[in-house]
């Protein structure tokens, strides 16, 4: 590929810092590096405690386990999302209920409101994405978690960087999780970061983190748990990935005002949320789109649990593009819409499916300059009027 959707970029000390860690021989599991990143991580977002990991899945799981999460639970999550926000759920024999979103691709209020309402028992917990690196309506949904004592976890493993009213996204619930997988704004190859308040909740979570094993001199169990603990060696290329984070974000942010430049006469952009700043992490474009339209359109185009399909000039460009070593892909494919979950509860608006319908990820690498985010578009709008 020429153009990767979010190439990793490494700085110049990740090596550096690797060579450290192998000449202390402490290349695993644990060591300084790992502590180090966990502090990066808490200075930079101000979340009280933070606990390295091996995926932001695991950080999610363990997220749930220490909630308190059990079988049959209810547990309401954002449909509009990637499969590994919600999969956790079903480790623990829980049971979702997903919300469809709103105009910002984010969980719909009134939607949640309805959820709860109606639940025949009191959902344990919220699962919340900050979809894209875009920030959903904080107040709101705080207050409502509030008000009916659900536990709230942030999925922000799209949004380090983001923040609401100057506040980090990740960093509003009771947990909050990151993740560092190749295509993130910051990666470490593979990882992912479980932020909290409550202190502990995140000892617990670092326990069964590392299989549950007692505190004394053999092996002794009295729970079971996981190996989903970091590396030094990803520890330190993390740490050195904190370093370049706010210029990573920066530049993100002028990608996307690029490709609005270049496509926004025949594409629509989502602006933030008031009091916001997204960090961009892909840049998605809506074709034929007008924001005003939304309620109009979706009537025709609402369509849940089958095959959605994508309009036919999106899939023309995707195609167009891969044979010029271009990736783009459509947006992320709503959770109440995949088979694996046919028949769990949802409430939905048809909007998850319009912007799936209508939408594109963008190459957004902080590797390419404004000449590269010029070309790619000029193959857009070749494909899309051809
Ligand atoms: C919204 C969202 N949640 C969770 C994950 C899972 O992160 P990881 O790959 O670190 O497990 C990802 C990305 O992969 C994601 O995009």
């Amino acid at each position: 590929m020429k153009f990767f959707l979010s190439a990793p970029h490494m700085s110049e000390n990740e090596l550096k810092y690797i060579q450290e860690v192998f000449k202390s021989n402490y290349i695993a599991p644990l060591g300084e590096f790992v502590n180090r990143f966990e502090q990066s991580i808490k200075d930079y977002t101000k979340s009280d405690y933070a606990l390295a990991l091996n995926s932001a899945t695991a950080a999610l799981h363990l997220a749930l386990r220490v909630a308190g999460v059990k079988e049959n639970d209810l547990v309401l999550a954002s449909s509009f999302t990637f499969i590994a926000s919600v999969a956790p759920i079903y480790y623990l024999k829980a049971k979702p209920i997903f919300i469809d979103c709103d105009e910002t691709f984010n969980l719909d209020i009134t939607l949640l409101k309805q959820a709860i309402y109606e639940s025949e028992k009191k959902p344990k917990a919220l699962i919340l994405t900050h979809l894209y690196g875009n920030a959903s309506k904080m107040d709101e949904i705080l207050e409502i978690c509030k008000e009916n004592n659900i536990i709230l976890i942030e999925d922000a493993a799209e949004a380090l960087g983001s923040f609401y009213k100057g506040k980090a996204l990740g960093t509003f619930g009771e947990f909050g999780v990151y993740s560092f997988n190749g295509n993130k704004i910051i990666t470490t190859s593979g990882g992912g970061m479980l932020v909290g308040k409550d202190k502990q909740k995140i000892e617990k979570a670092r326990f069964y983190s590392t299989q549950a094993r007692e505190d004394c001199l053999h092996y002794e169990h009295l729970d079971y748990g996981y190996n989903y603990r970091l590396s030094n060696v990803l520890g330190a290329i993390g740490v050195a990935q904190m370093e370049v984070l706010e210029q990573r974000v920066l530049k993100k942010r002028e990608i996307y005002k690029w490709y609005k430049e270049f496509l926004g006469d025949s594409f629509s952009f989502l602006d933030e949320l008031e009091n916001s700043r997204s960090n961009r992490w892909l840049s998605t474009a809506l074709i034929d789109f007008k924001l005003n339209e939304l309620f109009k359109e979706k009537k025709s185009i609402c369509i849940t649990q089958k095959d959605l399909p994508l309009h036919p000039k999106i899939s023309k460009l995707i195609q167009d593009l891969k044979k010029e070593q271009i990736e783009t892909r459509p947006l992320w494919k709503a959770m109440h819409a995949q088979a694996v979950f046919k028949g769990e509860k949802a409430y939905v608006n048809g909007n998850s499916e319009l912007f799936f319908y209508k939408g594109i990820c963008l190459p957004s690498s902080t590797t390419m300059s404004k000449d590269d985010v010029k070309e790619i578009s000029y193959l857009i709008l070749k494909s899309i009027r051809g």
